[in-house]
C-alpha cells in the first residue's frame, strides 16, 4: 500500500547535447557574485571550463574560483570552500563536475551563513537547516550520485574516518543542472562502471525492500533494464549518445526521491560502502560493487519473493522447474556476471582494504533498519569479512 507522502521536487533540468544554452536562462535570476566549483581539472582539459567561463563572461558575472575538490570531498576542503564563499558574497554556487562537486557545493551552501561547525551540526547531529542556503546550480560531467537532483550532500571526515551523507530537503536541492551526456564521453571507463553501478546499487536499496505491489517498484524495474541494456552498449562504444544519454537520465531518476515515494529503503550497501570509503578512499561505486554480492547473498532468504521478483523481472530468469530460492540465486548469479562483464572491482582487497581494517569498517557502518534483514555487529563483520 502506498502510504501518505508529499513530492516535490524543484530542480529544473535542461537536457541534451545543447542543455548549456539553458545556463544563460538561469544565470538571469541570480546577481554578480558566482563562486565556480570544480574538481582537480577535468573540466579545463575536456573545454568544459572555457564553455562555462564563456558564459559567466557573456553575462556579465563576477567568477570567484574555488578549484581543488578532491573525490569523496573533505571536512577541511568544505571549511575551505565556505570560507571562500563567504569572501565572495556569492550569489550563486556553480557546481561543474560529478557527484563530488555537487555534493560539496550543497555542502558550502548550506554552511555559508551558518554560526556552528558544519560537521557538527549536519553529520554529527544531522540537525536541519535553519540557516539562509546560498543557491546552487550544477553542470554535471560525472553520472552516477544523482546528486544534480536530490538533497544529498556526502562529506568524508579524515581526522574521525567517517564519510557521511546528509539528505537535505528541497531548499538545498540544486535550482538547476545542465545534463549534457556529451560532457561525460571523456570520462576513464573505470569511473564510468562505477556510475553505472552506483546508479543501480541506488535503485536496488529502494527495490529490494518491503512486501507491496507498489508502482515504485515497476519504475524501478524499468529503469534497471534501461540501465543494463545502455551500460552494455556504453562499455564497448563510450560515445554511443543514446546509450550515454539514457544512463544519464536513468541516474537522475534512480536518486531524485520518486522512486522511494510511498515505501521503505534499505541503504545498507551505501552505509557498507561509505565506511569502506573512509578507510581507502576509493571510488565510490566501487565500494558499492565490492560488498553487494555477500551482503544480497546474506539478506536474501529474508526478502526472498523480492529477490525472486528481481531475477525474471530485470534478469529473465525463467522460473520453470525451479525452487523460488533457485529462482532468486540464479538472478543474483546473472547480476554478478553482468557487473564482472562491465569492468567493476567485486572485492575489498583491490579497493586497498586489508583484515586489520575489518574492525574499524565494522565500526564505521551504520546500520539502517529499512531493509529486510537489520544487521547485528557481527553480521556486518562477517560481510566485510566475506567481501575482502
Ligand atoms: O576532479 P576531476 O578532475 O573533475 O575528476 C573527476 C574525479 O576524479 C573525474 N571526472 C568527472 N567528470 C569527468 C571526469 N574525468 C573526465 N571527464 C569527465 N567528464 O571523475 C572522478 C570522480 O568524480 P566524482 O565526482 O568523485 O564521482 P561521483 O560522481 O561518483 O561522486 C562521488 C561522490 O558522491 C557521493 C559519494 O559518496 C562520493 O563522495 N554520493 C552522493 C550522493 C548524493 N548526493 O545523493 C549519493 C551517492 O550514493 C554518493 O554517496
Ligand atoms: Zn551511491
Amino acid at each position: 500500500m502506498l502510504g501518505n507522502f508529499t513530492y516535490c521536487n524543484p530542480t529544473k533540468l535542461y537536457f541534451g547535447k545543447d542543455a548549456l544554452d539553458g545556463l544563460k536562462e538561469e544565470l538571469k535570476k541570480y546577481g554578480k557574485n558566482i563562486l565556480l566549483v570544480y574538481g582537480g581539472g577535468s573540466i579545463k582539459k575536456n573545454g568544459i571550463y572555457d564553455k562555462v567561463i564563456s558564459i559567466l563572461s557573456e553575462c556579465g558575472k563576477k567568477v570567484y574560483e574555488d578549484a581543488g575538490v578532491m573525490p569523496n570531498p573533505t571536512y577541511e576542503k568544505l571549511l575551505e570552500g565556505v570560507a571562500r564563499a563567504r569572501k565572495a558574497k556569492a550569489d550563486l554556487i556553480l557546481a561543474v563536475g560529478g557527484g563530488s562537486v555537487c555534493d560539496y557545493a550543497k555542502a558550502v551552501s548550506v554552511s555559508v551563513h551558518l554560526k556552528g561547525d558544519p560537521w557538527d551540526e549536519y553529520y554529527d547531529k544531522f540537525e536541519d537547516v535553519k540557516c539562509k542556503v546560498v543557491p546552487v546550480g550544477c553542470v554535471l560531467t560525472m553520472v552516477g550520485t544523482g546528486s544534480e537532483m536530490n538533497g544529498g550532500a556526502v562529506i568524508t571526515n579524515r581526522e574521525l574516518k567517517l564519510k557521511i551523507g546528509h539528505v537535505f530537503g528541497e531548499e538545498v536541492f540544486p535550482k538547476f543542472s545542465i545534463l549534457n551526456p556529451e560532457f561525460t564521453y571523456t570520462l576513464p571507463k573505470y569511473q564510468m562502471v562505477a556510475g553505472v553501478y552506483d546508479i543501480m546499487c541506488h535503485i536496488l536499496e529502494q527495490y529490494l525492500s518491503g512486501e507491496d505491489d507498489n508502482t515504485s517498484d515497476y519504475i524501478a524495474e524499468g529503469l534497471m533494464r534501461s540501465l543494463i541494456n545502455s551500460a552494455n552498449i556504453a562499455v564497448k562504444n563510450p560515445t554511443d549518445y543514446e546509450a550515454r544519454s539514457n544512463i544519464m537520465w536513468t541516474a537522475t531518476w534512480a536518486l531524485n526521491t520518486l522512486i522511494a515515494k510511498g515505501k521503505t529503503t534499505d541503504w545498507e550497501v551505501h552505509m557498507l560502502g561509505q565506511a569502506v570509503g573512509a578507510y581507502t578512499d576509493a571510488t565510490h561505486g566501487m565500494t558499492l560493487a565490492a560488498v553487494t554480492m555477500p551482503y544480497y547473498n546474506y539478506i536474501l532468504p529474508y526478502g526472498l519473493h523480492r529477490f525472486k521478483r528481481f531475477a525474471e523481472t530485470v534478469w529473465g530468469v525463467n522460473p520453470a522447474g525451479k525452487s523460488d530460492e533457485e529462482v532468486a540465486k540464479a538472478g543474483l548469479k546473472a547480476m554478478e556476471e553482468w557487473m564482472k562483464s562491465i569492468g567493476l572491482v567485486m572485492n575489498l582487497t583491490d579497493l586497498g582494504a586489508t583484515p586489520e581494517m575489518i574492525e574499524g569498517i565494522a565500526d564505521a557502518t551504520l546500520t539502517m533498519d529499512g531493509g529486510y534483514k537489520v544487521l547485528t555487529y557481527e553480521e556486518i563483520t562477517e560481510i566485510l569479512k566475506k567481501s575482502l
